[in-house]
């Protein structure tokens, strides 16, 4: 292979004895839960095939960036990022650059021509690849670029996780069919790929026998589990008579033992069937909290954005979960400043919001994505509209989380004890089954333990409490 230019591998695999040297490997994550999966069963191969993943950049050999594309900014932190490792690699030319994920996805050659001292790049569907490439980068190989597409089942190689404490992400389903106009996500993962409900059923119960009580479901539209390719055994009947294949696949995981909780993310109101609902509420061990990202209150942005929903449509999905799980948090998803979105669409966005009264939002400002629907349409509404638009909802949406957080002033609430709290150590942190975050005084309990925590005060985004009584263990 000729060095400086980009070498396409098509091997799939890897084996165990690569790597003799133990090499130190640093994982940067960018964007949602599914690049923090990848990045883990990633981290999790590599080592597999004896490499030491380390927790600080200047300790690393070889440093991998897992990319996100949903929008500008997020490129533009991993291209600042991939700049500041190359000028690093000016003073240490032996450290090798890897980049990974939607971006090489997006990008492919062109990433080595804006950086050109990145050894690696390997796209969404290709990372089981990577411990061969990295071998081959170690024997001189350079700029290679893998971009194999074609077999999701390749993905199969990477059920393997860290031992990383009570909570686990399953990825089980990749890739989406949807066609929201705005959302680049189809090009870079692909279409949908539903795993194999008794693949997903051993990952879950090898990692509940390891200490895992809770698992969170992922895809880019979760409740399409199953229904691009057949998932189940064509005799596998549900015990409670369901028939839709993620709701059986809720009930087979409710079934693991020794496994306290099921959460799953993101949703679409076309999943939000009453067979859910029903699940739901029948379930015990799945959570009462739903992601659903409305993305906006007008049904003429709705139709532009190609949701397939109207906001009759979204409000009867809500209404459907809460008549069966009435205290069901809903959280959601809102882009600002989509083309043509007028002060009129933004105010129906703003009261839909609070007539639905959203535990939490994350709110973004339209990012035109080349290649998608919407970049045909003029990216017309200002920067600092949407900027306005933004903290106007981010505003809104403080107080209604503060307004709902308060209401659980002076109640007991169940939490999983997650461990040390990332701000302040001698805190601990969990998690309540509607996915609040808890903050209380450490005490006697254990990572893992179910307890009841009193809360006592809050904020918009936290609740503090002291532990009343402990639930397990
Ligand atoms: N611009 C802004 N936000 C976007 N999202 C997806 N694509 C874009 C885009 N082009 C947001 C949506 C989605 C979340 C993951 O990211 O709200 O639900």
């Amino acid at each position: 292979m000729e060095s400086g230019s980009v070498c396409r591998t098509v091997k799939v695999g890897y084996n165990n004895a690569l790597f003799s040297m133990s090499m130190k490997v640093y994982i940067h994550t960018y964007g949602c839960q599914m690049n923090e999966r990848d990045s883990e069963a990633v981290a999790s191969i590599l080592k597999q095939a004896n490499m030491e993943i380390v927790n600080n950049e200047s300790d690393a050999d070889i440093v991998i960036v897992n990319t996100c594309s949903v929008r500008d900014k997020a490129e533009q932190k991993a291209i600042g990022k991939l700049r500041l490792l190359s000028l690093q690699k000016k003073k240490r030319p032996e450290l090798k650059i890897g980049v990974i994920g939607c971006m090489v996805q997006r990008m492919k050659e062109k990433l080595f021509e804006i950086l050109p001292e990145i050894n690696f790049a390997v796209g969404t569907r290709a990372i089981a690849d990577i411990p061969e490439i990295i071998n081959n980068v170690l024997n001189g190989a350079n700029r290679i670029l893998d971009i194999d597409d074609a077999i999701p089942e390749a993905m199969e190689q990477l059920t393997s996780h860290l031992n990383q404490g009570p909570t686990a992400f399953i990825t089980i389903l990749i890739g989406c069919n949807m066609h929201c106009s705005f959302c680049v996500v189809p090009k870079v993962r692909g279409a949908e790929w539903s795993r194999p409900a008794i693949s997903i059923l051993k990952e879950i119960s090898t990692l509940v026998s390891s200490g895992v009580r809770e698992v969170t479901l992922l895809g880019q539209s979760v409740m399409s589990y199953g229904r691009s390719n057949p998932v189940w055994d064509n005799n596998s009947i549900s015990p409670r008579g369901y028939k839709n294949s993620f709701v059986k696949l809720l009930e087979a995981i409710n079934d693991i033992n020794g496994l306290e909780r099921i959460r799953f993310t993101s949703g679409h109101p076309s999943g939000c069937t009453a067979e859910l609902a029903t699940a739901m509420q029948e379930l015990p061990k799945v959570c009462e909290h739903i992601h659903l990202p409305l993305q906006s209150g007008s049904d003429r942005i709705l139709r532009l954005m190609r949701r397939g929903y109207s906001v009759s449509g979204f409000c009867r999905a809500v209404d459907r979960i809460r008549n069966k799980v009435p205290d069901v948090a809903i959280t959601t998803d809102i882009i600002v400043g989509f083309p043509t979105e007028t002060e009129e669409d933004f105010e129906m966005t703003r009261r839909l919001m609070e007539e639905i009264n959203f535990d939490s939002a994350f709110i973004f400002k339209y990012s035109e994505r080349s290649d998608t629907e919407a970049a045909k349409l003029k990216d017309d509404v200002p920067f600092e509209v949407k900027d306005q638009r933004n903290k106007i909802l981010l505003e809104d949406q403080a107080k209604r989380s503060e307004r709902i957080n308060k209401q659980l002033i002076g109640k007991d609430v169940e939490i999983l004890v997650e461990g040390p709290s990332t701000r302040n150590s001698r805190r601990w942190m969990g998690r309540t089954r509607t996915n609040k975050i808890v903050i209380f005084e450490s005490g006697n309990v254990k990572i893992g333990d179910i307890v009841a925590v009193h809360i006592t005060h809050c904020t918009s985004t936290t609740l503090y409490g002291t532990i009343s009584q402990s639930l397990t263990g």
